[in-house]
């Protein structure tokens, strides 16, 4: 299997030059001007086209029971839609529920998307309890090359742990060198204020933000913050949607301690009016944390623009209309989520480079390179040089569309950014050397896709 990328302009993370690509197998071998390769070479043509390395989307659901119901993708369609969209490589969160087994939680997982996913992917473990067998089985799936852990401060009684657990995570991810991802929002606080809204009747949709003010998150972002502080140990914030818990974790990071930060492509682009909005409309819309007053949304692009903020996931996690009416009687039984995963590179295109103010190299870095070095998988994945998986977005910065859910791949049945214009989309994806996606359709082979192994990182 040979690859040649023909007339391209090449944009990594720091550099940007016109260039051949060439692979061989499932990597890049060669890079340079006129490259005279085997005729036999599957030939892209570029020409007039930029051509990033495969974008990396850091925290996605796609296997999810959740608030008694499931997410609605499988891996097959799931990392269809991902590659259509330029995403090559995805984390998802592996997400056993507190009276579940962390071990059996890996292997059922891990059986979800072997053989099934088209893309390349690896796990964020979800320590959900912290009890007597828990450093036995987490020492195992870090030795399977599992390298992150996910806690959860919300969801009391599913997900959530309390500080107690948080602090023996942080403790054992310390020695073993891996690092923390957390859904900072104190559960306590979400909880009482839940009731009290419930029982004032404030049952829509448009009482969830409310439920999870900006204060709850930045509550526990700096609680989180502190627990890495006087644990050692390396953390990174998920979907951090407010100024004050932008805040909190940028005063943690001025102390010294080892944080990074995430925001969701929702949070950028939708406010909390969308979750407003009557009836099913609404619920389409409720996601935590929830979509913010607008004013927050300037804060974010800001410190994405300066590199505050490291990557932009989207926390993908598809409900159906029918789903999201569970939630009809309290919006407490509204399934939490929105999907991005086919649409997170080209919003972000469009409205953090052409339409905003990031350049290039920082949208690169936001959407691939950065998550790859936080999370073990550089210099594999996250950029395009010699010796790297040849993971390629082959990019039209010209072509205009419209978000729509009656052309999307995600198994959903609406789009909560639907009607937004888009200014770019892949023509041709490839991973480890083999085009999955031509002239923006999906051409590839079901299944391919790797399980990333990955080594710890002392950071
Ligand atoms: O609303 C969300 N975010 N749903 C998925 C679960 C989570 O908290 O990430
Ligand atoms: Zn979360
Ligand atoms: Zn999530």
């Amino acid at each position: 299997m040979a690859l040649l990328i023909k007339n391209g302009e090449v944009i990594t993370a720091d550099s940007r030059f016109h260039a051949d690509i060439f692979a061989e197998g499932e990597t890049i071998t060669r890079i340079g001007k006129n490259l005279v390769v085997h005729p036999d070479a599957e030939v892209i043509d570029a020409t007039g086209k930029l051509v990033f390395p495969g974008f990396i989307d850091p925290h996605v659901h796609i296997y999810l029971p959740f608030m008694s119901t499931f997410a609605k993708d499988t891996h097959e369609t799931g990392s269809i839609a991902a590659l259509i969209g330029g995403t090559t490589t995805y984390v998802e969160m592996c997400c056993p529920n507190r009276n579940e087994d962390a071990l059996e939680g890996y292997h059922l997982w891990k059986s979800k998307a072997e053989g099934h996913s088209a893309c390349d992917y690896t796990f964020h473990m979800s320590v959900t309890k912290y009890i007597g067998e828990t450093e036995k089985h987490l020492r195992e799936i870090v030795a399977d090359g599992i390298t992150s852990f996910k806690i959860f401060l919300a969801y009391q009684n599913f997900f959530g742990v309390e500080d107690r657990e948080m602090y023996q995570t942080m403790t054992l991810a310390k020695k073993l060198g891996v690092i923390v991802t957390a859904h900072c929002e104190n559960a306590e606080l979400v909880g009482k204020l839940q009731q009290r809204l419930l029982a004032e009747g404030k049952t829509g949709p448009e009482w969830h933000e409310p439920s999870r003010p900006e204060s709850v998150e930045a509550e526990g972002t700096g609680r989180f913050a502190t627990f890495l502080e006087n644990t050692g140990a390396a953390g990174y914030v998920v979907h951090l949607s407010c100024e004050p818990a932008l805040k909190a974790a940028m005063a943690a990071k001025s102390r010294g301690v080892r944080l990074w930060i995430e925001s969701v492509i929702p949070h950028f682009l939708l406010d909390k009016t969308y979750a407003e909005r009557n009836g099913v409309e609404g619920m389409k819309h409720v996601m935590s944390p929830p979509l913010r007053d607008k004013r927050n949304q300037k804060a974010l692009w800001n410190a994405l623009a300066t590199g505050f903020i490291d990557t932009v996931g989207t926390d993908h996690c598809p409900f159906d209309t029918a789903q999201k009416l569970m939630g009809n009687d309290a919006f407490t039984n509204i399934p939490n989520g929105i999907p991005a995963i086919e649409d997170r590179v080209n919003l972000l295109y469009t409205y953090g480079v052409k339409r905003g103010p990031l350049d290039l190299h920082r949208f690169v870095e936001a959407a691939s390179t950065k998550a790859a070095k936080i999370f073990g998988l550089f210099p594999r994945k996250g950029t395009i040089a010699v010796g790297c998986d040849a993971d390629m977005v082959v990019y039209d910065p010209h072509a205009k569309g419209v978000i729509t859910a009656a052309k999307q791949h995600v198994n959903n049945d609406y789009n909560g950014f639907e009607g937004m214009e888009i200014d770019g989309r892949p023509t041709e994806v490839t991973v480890r050397g083999k085009v999955q996606v031509r002239e923006g359709k999906f051409v590839g082979e079901r299944g391919r896709g790797q399980l990333l192994k990955r080594e710890p990182t002392h950071f």
